[in-house]
């Protein structure tokens, strides 16, 4: 990278909000499905671009929990796509060293996409590179959900007080899909919204948020490196006072 401090500076964890294939197909007349299918490719390249630039964690937003309200047909192509990717590109993974995981709700995933899911992270679980989560039929909401009642179903013996008590940030944590990941440092958004969308909710407290008006088809490497530069430029400060000269009296 051109920019030293900006190396100095990297995110352990980048999530992004692929947005805009849709928008992207429209603009050229094409169809949806098109758009998607440049968005699989760019996504290749982004965890391509982002191994080597030492990125430990990478999470992308790929379906949530809200998409099943799209035409069945284009649910469909995106499940086949996720399938056709992790078959296909099982061999970049390995040979990358990267490590699949999933997040969200698995139940609700069709049993051919959950043994895809299974088969990637079963054979890269070893790899000490940079882990890519996969964040399919996830919603921030439904997660948080799905950790407090995972800490429900181990805490049978306790009376709902006690139970109630014993839940704090650190248990609701701990219950996650992927606890061990760490939070995300910064959030990429592409298409220009300015939303969360129901993306790492939990996570995402205290990240810093990027956001573009290029549509995911048309984010290039370039593009990932500003962002990180941007985030390298920024101070975080958790909720602490800005670092500013002493006070004028
Ligand atoms: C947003 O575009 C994108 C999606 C809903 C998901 C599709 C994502 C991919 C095909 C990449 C998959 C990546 C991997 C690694 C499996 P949109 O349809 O919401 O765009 P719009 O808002 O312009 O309609």
């Amino acid at each position: 990278m051109e920019n030293e401090k900006a190396s100095e500076k990297l995110p352990r964890h980048v999530g992004i909000i692929m947005d805009g294939n849709g928008r992207w197909a429209a603009r050229k007349g094409i169809m949806r499905t098109n758009g998607h299918t440049e968005g699989l490719k760019t996504a290749r390249r982004i965890v391509e671009a982002a191994s080597l630039r030492g990125i430990s964690y990478l999470t992308l937003f790929v379906f949530s929990t809200e998409n099943w309200k799209r035409a069945a047909q284009e649910v469909d192509f995106i499940m086949s796509l996720v399938k056709q990717h992790l078959t296909r590109e099982l061999d970049f993974y390995r040979e990358n060293h990267i490590r699949i995981r999933h997040t969200g709700d698995i139940t609700g995933l069709a049993p051919d996409i959950i043994a895809e899911i299974d088969e990637a992270r079963c054979g890269t679980k070893d790899f000490d590179g940079m882990q890519v989560i996969l964040a399919l039929n996830y919603g921030g909401r439904n997660a948080i959900i799905r950790a407090a009642q995972r800490f429900l179903r181990q805490s049978p013996a306790m009376s709902c007080g006690a139970a109630a008590e014993a839940l704090n940030e650190d248990e609701l944590r701990r219950n996650l899909d992927n606890p061990d990941v760490p939070d995300p440092d910064l959030i990429i958004r592409t298409a220009g919204e300015f939303r969360t969308s129901n993306f790492l909710l939990w996570e995402a407290a205290y990240a810093e948020y990027f956001i573009t008006d290029k549509f995911w088809p048309d984010f290039s490497v370039e593009d990932f490196d500003a962002a990180l530069a941007s985030y390298a430029a920024r101070e975080r400060r958790f909720g602490a006072n800005a670092k500013i000269g002493p006070a004028k009296r």
